[in-house]
């Protein structure tokens, strides 16, 4: 009895036999609106992009011990993402084998094993079936792996991140992520230790497509339109001296920042080039938050020169850091795009703290992380509203039915604005849509191939 369960068939009712003309759906300047609305490209898509490729799933901070476990979701597949009794982290799927009820209804907890809340079966947090009640009622061998929970067949992590995929052919998760591994990199490696612990998190539902979300994360053309409130805020208190999303206010590309594509859908928004390489430059940049100057002379009287170097601990790293499908790293946030139907989508926004490596001490860290909590109050609150209600208001106008097209061409056919680079990366301005002209291409790659997909189950 092989562990191994390849998934036979079509993985949906469209592939193979597709009804749809990829090419004609997803154009080098423009996407059709079905790509947004049809269910059954939707349904297509939770198993052809979130199963057929590399899908956050979590952070390893979030079961720091054994036997610690989450629960959460590849696509709609309900997971148990659980560190079994010797430290193996895996993405168990979230459903009884008996009649298919979900097993574990808790957020998160620590349990070696789960009893299903219908007939009481009852499984280790390594998957396999561990008792039935009375099991005499059973003529065959309930031991049959069959019985064990499916589970994702490959799990891998990248520096604290959970990725999982169905996929057999994938690459290994390094090689997956390429060049956006080096900014992940830059992103952990300015806190203590490298590593940062994820909290609590802002939770947003919202009646669109996912897809909205992911294509608005690289975006520099929005930004002094849908969130002219928040600029106009920083502007009144930062004057001549712009920060944060003032960047964005006059010729944003002509700004020190830009956009880069580094493959498999993955991109990033730099505005790092516009930070003062100095101790407090990050902090400088920090959007307004009310109370900051109390906070900073209070830092300063306490820790004197080394206030703002922590200071610049509790700033927004200027980069957002977007790992296709469901995954950005937006100033010290871990966001993921969680697809809930066509036309409905969760955005979470998980915070971040630091932890002590003996270089801060433990009141500094505390002191930080408290700081940390305020400045990652802000963007979710008073930006991320902005983007959603865009992304209910595209759902809304993909309905009239004749306009079939959605654009996204700027930067396009002009000499010299997009460039690719020796390592196969591309640059543009900061307001072009070439990251979200190459994610579409890795979009319709994925929905174009039969993939070698499968789920495991303990033998
Ligand atoms: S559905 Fe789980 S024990 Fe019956
Ligand atoms: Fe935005």
């Amino acid at each position: 009895m092989t562990a191994l369960e390849k998934i036979g068939g079509p993985p949906t009712r469209l592939a193979g036999t597709a009804p749809y003309d990829w090419e004609y759906l997803v154009q080098e300047d423009r996407a059709h609106r079905l790509i947004y609305t049809d269910p059954a490209i939707f349904e297509a898509e939770m198993t052809q992009i979130f199963g057929g490729t590399w899908t956050y799933l979590a952070h390893e901070s979030e079961i720091p011990k054994v036997n610690d476990f989450i629960t959460r979701r590849l696509g709609l597949r309900p997971l148990i993402i659980v560190r079994d009794g010797e430290g193996k982290i895996r993405a168990l799927y979230n459903r009884c084998t008996h009649r298919g009820t979900t097993l574990c209804r808790f957020d998160k907890g620590n349990s070696k094993s789960f009893q299903c809340p219908y007939h009481g079966w009852n499984f280790l947090n390594t998957g396999r079936l561990r008792g039935v009640p009375w099991p005499d009622g059973y003529a065959g061998d309930m031991r049959n792996p069959k019985y064990n929970l499916a589970q994702v067949p490959r799990v891998e992590s990248y520096r604290g991140f959970i990725f999982g995929t169905l996929n057999l052919d994938a690459l290994p998760l390094n090689e997956h992520l390429g060049p956006i591994a080096t900014i992940i990199d830059e992103w952990l490696d300015r806190n203590p230790g490298g590593q940062v612990v994820v909290c609590e998190a802002n939770r947003f539902r919202f009646k669109a497509n996912w897809k909205l979300a992911y294509d608005n994360s690289c975006d520099g053309y929005h930004v002094a339109y849908s969130h002219r409130s928040l600029l106009e805020t920083e502007n009144r208190f930062a004057g001549e001296n712009a920060k944060g999303m003032a960047y964005y206010r006059n010729s944003p590309d002509t700004q020190p920042m830009y956009m880069r594509y580094t493959g498999h859908g993955n991109h990033y928004k730099d505005k790092r080039p516009n930070l003062e390489k100095r101790p407090g430059g990050l902090w400088a940049l920090e959007s307004a938050h009310p109370g900051m100057e109390h906070y900073e002379a209070d830092f300063i009287s306490r820790y004197g020169e080394r206030a703002f170097s922590l200071l610049d601990l509790a700033g927004s790293e200027p980069v957002n850091i977007n790992v296709f499908p469901n995954l950005s790293l937006l100033g010290n946030h871990i966001q993921v795009f969680e697809p809930v139907s066509v036309e409905e989508t969760n955005a979470i926004w998980y915070g971040t703290m630091i932890v002590d490596d003996g270089s801060i001490g433990a009141d500094g860290v505390r002191d930080i992380n408290a700081l940390r909590m305020r400045t990652q109050e802000g963007f979710p609150n008073f930006g991320e509203v902005d983007d959603i209600a865009n992304f209910e208001q595209i759902q809304r106008g993909l309905m009239a039915i004749e306009d079939e097209w959605v654009y996204m061409h700027r930067g396009l056919g002009i000499p010299d604005r997009v460039k690719t680079n020796d390592d196969g990366t591309i640059t543009a301005p900061a307001t072009d849509e070439a990251f979200m002209r190459e994610h579409f291409k890795e979009w319709k790659r994925l929905m174009q191939t039969r993939a070698s997909l499968a789920v495991q189950r303990e033998p």
